[in-house]
């Protein structure tokens, strides 16, 4: 038996129960993870509410992604052997927050050897939706400006990671200073507090007037309206994320006359149905990190049935970078 934070019905994160579930020995093709850390994310937030694109059937885990060690395989497993470390991209299929997870082999990835538990519970989801964003989305190029709207959070974070590791000149927004000082420890060039500057103004005074080649956005509502007045001729805007709540209705005539595009960036979708273009992804990301060009920001961890508490904590906008629970 072991541990599994699930829902039995939608709600605020105080739905989440913890349950004692049988273990499973793993079927062909899969293995069997202990799992050491499980990654928090916002649309964990939303799958617990119910207002999330995928709505699996009840009782779910929220969780996405995890890191941990196997413990058992299938006999036809040849990838992997039992004490092996893995970082697990379960997307909304198998448990994400528990102690252990039996699943196909095709969801795990060996774990860098420098990188923790912690680290590795929680890479996947952000790095891989910022440099599908950035490169295959946006297009990117070294020396271009990037502006990244809620820089201070998992996603956020690590597009301003990678746009620097990629050449980039990186603005980054944020609600509040405390945070802005953390996001320019990681990189960033120029910093906008977006609860008291003007983004759009700070936006064109940044870039000489020019407008930023790129907007990775993943709060919307008036930052979107913002950066499309602010984007630069052919720039690229970054549909990523609505933390704010707020969709706006998109001016297509200033898109238009400055030759820009608006981008929607999927990467669960993408993860889905082009899984070798997410693994070369995936490896990019890895060679990054070994080059120490990346780094893993955690702002908090809490123990595992404590995950209510976690997802509360992100909805409050309380946690810098990544919160993670641990077993
Ligand atoms: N498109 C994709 O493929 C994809 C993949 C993963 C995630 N996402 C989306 O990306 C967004 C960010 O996810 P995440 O896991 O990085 O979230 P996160 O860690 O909670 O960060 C979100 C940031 O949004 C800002 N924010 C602004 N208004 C907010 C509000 N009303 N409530 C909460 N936060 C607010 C917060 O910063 P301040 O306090 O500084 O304002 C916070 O740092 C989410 O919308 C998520 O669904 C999209």
């Amino acid at each position: 038996m072991h541990k599994v934070v699930r829902c039995h019905e939608y709600g605020s994160p105080d739905v989440l129960r913890v349950d004692t579930v049988p273990t499973r020995k793993p079927g062909p093709g899969e293995i069997r993870v202990r799992l050491h850390a499980c990654a928090v994310n916002f649309p964990d937030i939303l799958s617990c509410a119910g207002t999330y694109q995928d709505k699996p059937k009840f009782p779910f885990s929220p969780g996405r992604e995890s890191a941990g060690q196997i413990i058992d395989c299938a006999d036809d497993i040849t990838e992997f052997i039992p004490g092996d470390r893995v970082m697990l991209w379960c997307a909304s299929d198998h448990d994400g927050y528990a102690e252990e997870v039996t699943l196909p082999a095709k969801c795990a990835f060996p774990m860098p050897k420098s990188m923790n538990y912690v680290e590795a519970a929680g890479f996947m989801l952000v790095y891989g939706t910022a440099w599908h964003g950035l490169v295959d989305c946006g297009r990117l190029n070294s020396g271009e400006v990037v502006a990244v709207h809620g820089a201070a959070g998992g996603v956020g974070m690590a597009a301003v990671q990678v746009a620097k590791a990629l050449g980039a000149k990186v603005i980054a927004s944020a609600g509040n200073d405390d945070k802005l000082d953390i996001v320019a420890s990681q990189g960033a060039d120029y910093l906008i507090n977006y609860n008291k500057d003007n983004t759009r103004q700070r936006m064109k005074e940044i870039t000489n007037g020019r407008g930023v080649d790129i907007v990775f956005d993943t709060v919307g509502g008036d930052l979107m309206k913002s950066s499309i007045s602010a984007i630069a001729f052919e720039g690229r805007i970054l549909i990523v994320g609505f933390t704010s709540g707020e969709h706006i209705k998109a001016p297509t005539n200033i898109i238009l006359v400055k030759w820009a595009s608006l981008i929607a960036v999927r990467f669960g979708q993408f993860s889905r149905k082009y899984a070798d273009r997410t693994q070369s992804n995936h490896n990019k990301l890895l060679k990054l990190y070994d080059e120490g060009k990346l780094n893993p920001y955690v702002g908090k961890t809490y123990p595992l049935n404590r995950a209510a508490d976690a997802l509360k904590a992100l909805q409050r906008r309380e946690i810098t970078g990544k919160v993670i629970l641990t077993t």
